[in-house]
């Protein structure tokens, strides 16, 4: 059974803006693309990088610290190498002005 927790408010996600929260001991990076919250796990798949502490090269793609792999931040999908596996995503609601994710504990 899954279930949204709150883990941020809209003020502290303005457009363009990022958050790094912690869902079921997961690291999680929310990212306000436009808009639209995205909720990626802020663990690049190369060698585990923290990707919210990277830079975004557009709106919706970030690239790893640490090596340089580019992710889309909706997505997950891996872009460039080094990374060759997707990060996860996670489900993510807008109620009123919370921010909940989904979690499965
Ligand atoms: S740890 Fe992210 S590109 Fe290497």
């Amino acid at each position: 059974m899954s279930t949204f927790v709150k883990v941020a408010t809209r003020k502290e996600l303005p457009p363009g803006g990022r958050k790094v929260v912690e869902v079921d001991g997961i690291a999680v990076a929310l990212f306000n693309v436009g808009g639209q919250i995205c909720a990626i796990e802020d663990v690049c798949t190369h060698d585990g990088g923290p990707l919210a502490q990277g830079v975004l090269v557009s709106p919706q793609i970030i690239a790893c610290p640490r090596h340089g792999a580019e992710f889309h931040v909706c997505t997950g999908k891996a872009l460039t190498l080094p990374a060759i596996e997707d990060v996860e995503t996670f489900p993510v609601k807008v109620e009123g002005e919370d921010i909940l994710i989904e979690s499965f504990f």
